[in-house]
């Protein structure tokens, strides 16, 4: 392949993931996460190349032209999908940003794969980008790809975007490698968070663990600047409210309330099966809701969608087994013939049906104990072009610092968190109506468009002056 991608993006999947049907024959289906969802749209505008994994172990296929953009497979043996992908990205450093929500184990052979592994990445990234291009590297699976890629072609301008939290220095100093995964990100000229404290937390971390000279946002660094700042993600509003505006969606909706059973309420969640999006503190609520008579099944249900994620990660595979178990408890003793009160899909579902269900849903329950944004709770504000609906959201996602107009939980209270379900419930449609215009005109200035320029304009006027200087 030839360097001549002027754009390329860097992250651990591909925009599609290659799956393998029982029967064999292998096929491209769209990965999950917000990460896909926010930049699909973006690099496919721009005739960009997108170096990413399939998604399975073994060797990359050739590289592919897919929905305007060129994707560049790296292969993962299964021995770097067991430490790079399931060991450090996703037992040592999600659970470590995520305020050790679960206990993340550290493993010295994880982290030499991740180094391997990073590696390769850059080197990939090396191969592709045109003369000064502008490379943009992604989240927590790839950090030491920006210091790595600048020795290797120190004539491209380097982007940083951490889609996750990112720790204060008492909880990140628990890494064993935390001064190398510092140095990673500082190869970068922009690294940009999710929020302003995610920002601040790198700072003092470059600071007090590097003892670099930081004037505001920004870090010195051979002969260099590094700035961090926050660019709040988005998705792409304008398409999404159209899609849930569609007759098809409509009439879809409205079927997906018949074949509930036609219930007054119906209250939904939708997320990856992971355990920081408290998937448990909306059954323990709407359980305890039922317990204490304030609703009732099947007049009152709640769906609930969970992609299947990384099912071979040993707290995946518990926190599987809980929910399922707390289901089966939930509609065994509530449900009834005429049907139950948690209506359960451990399964991917298309763009279409979402849009169905959150134009469907009076409540859309949005609870993680920490999320860097949480782009569901801003897909259903962006479906709601009825302006029905109530949201329902976790202080500690992102999403919170902007939607304010939500009903906002903690979600370790769960008294909190059933007060505010049946004020949802409950509300006024004119006061539901008011919350959600408020969100929408908010979501409306700030999409994904926003977000990818903002970042964009930042990188190059970082560029420009590190041309600057060097001049
Ligand atoms: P994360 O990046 O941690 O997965 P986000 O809420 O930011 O969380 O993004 C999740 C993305 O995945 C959203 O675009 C959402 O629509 C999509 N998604 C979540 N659950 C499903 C599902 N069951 N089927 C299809 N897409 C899903
Ligand atoms: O932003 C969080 C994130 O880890 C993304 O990097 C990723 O695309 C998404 O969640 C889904 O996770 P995974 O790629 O591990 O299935």
């Amino acid at each position: 392949m030839p360097a001549d991608s002027p754009v390329v993006v860097v992250a651990n999947r591909l925009p599609v993931d290659q799956v393998t049907d029982p029967d064999g024959t292998t096929r491209w289906q769209r990965s999950p996460g917000g990460l896909v969802t926010a930049l699909e749209p973006f690099v496919a505008g721009r005739g960009g190349a997108w170096v990413g994994w399939s998604g399975s172990a073994g060797e990359a296929p050739e590289p592919f032209e897919s929905g305007g953009m060129h994707l560049m497979p790296v292969p993962l043996s299964e021995e770097e999908v067991d430490g790079y992908y399931e060991g450090m990205s996703n037992a040592s450093l999600w659970p470590l940003y995520h305020d050790v929500v679960e206990k993340p184990e550290y493993h010295r052979r994880w982290w030499d794969i991740y180094v391997q592994v990073n590696k390769r990445f850059a080197a990939r990234a090396a191969e592709v980008a045109a003369q000064d291009a502008i490379v943009w590297v992604h989240d927590y699976q790839l950090q030491l790809v920006p210091a790595l890629l600048r020795q290797l072609r120190p004539d491209l301008t380097i982007g940083f975007f951490l889609h996750i939290p990112f720790p204060p220095y008492e909880l990140f100093t628990q890494l064993p490698w935390r001064q190398a995964v510092i140095e990673g990100l500082l190869g970068a000229d922009l690294v940009g968070f999710q929020r302003p404290a995610a920002a601040a937390n790198f700072v003092q971390l470059a600071r007090r663990l590097h003892d670099l000279n930081t004037r505001g946002n920004v870090i010195e660094y051979e002969k260099r600047t590094v700035a961090a700042k926050a660019f709040p993600i988005s998705i792409d509003v304008a398409s999404f409210d159209r899609l849930a505006s569609s007759e098809e969606v409509i009439a879809r909706a409205k079927e997906i309330r018949t074949e509930l059973g036609s219930p007054d309420k119906m209250v939904l969640g939708v997320d990856r099966l992971d355990y920081t999006k408290g998937i448990g503190v909306r059954l323990n609520a709407f359980q305890e809701l039922l317990e204490d008579g304030v609703v009732s099944a099947p007049e009152t249900v709640l769906v609930q969608v969970a992609t299947p994620s990384r099912e071979r990660v040993e707290h995946y595979v518990h926190m599987r087994e809980t929910i399922e178990q707390q289901v089966g408890h939930i509609n065994g003793v509530y449900g009834s013939i005429a049907g139950p009160a948690v209506h359960y899909f451990n399964q991917s579902m298309p763009r279409e049906e979402l849009a169905a269900l959150y134009r469907a849903a009076d409540v859309m329950l949005v609870t993680p104990y920490r999320d860097g944004m949480n782009l569901v709770a801003k897909e259903y504000v962006a479906a709601r072009g009825d302006l029905g609906g109530a949201l329902v959201l976790s202080e500690f996602a992102g999403a919170a610092a902007e939607l304010k107009q939500a009903y906002l939980v903690n979600p370790h209270d769960i008294a909190g968190v059933k007060a505010q379900l049946v004020r949802a419930l409950r509300q006024e449609p004119a006061d539901g109506a008011k919350r959600m215009r408020a969100m929408r005109r908010y979501l409306a200035k700030n999409d994904l468009e926003h977000w990818a320029s903002s970042f964009f304009d930042a990188l190059r006027a970082q560029a420009e002056g590190r041309a600057g200087t060097s001049a």
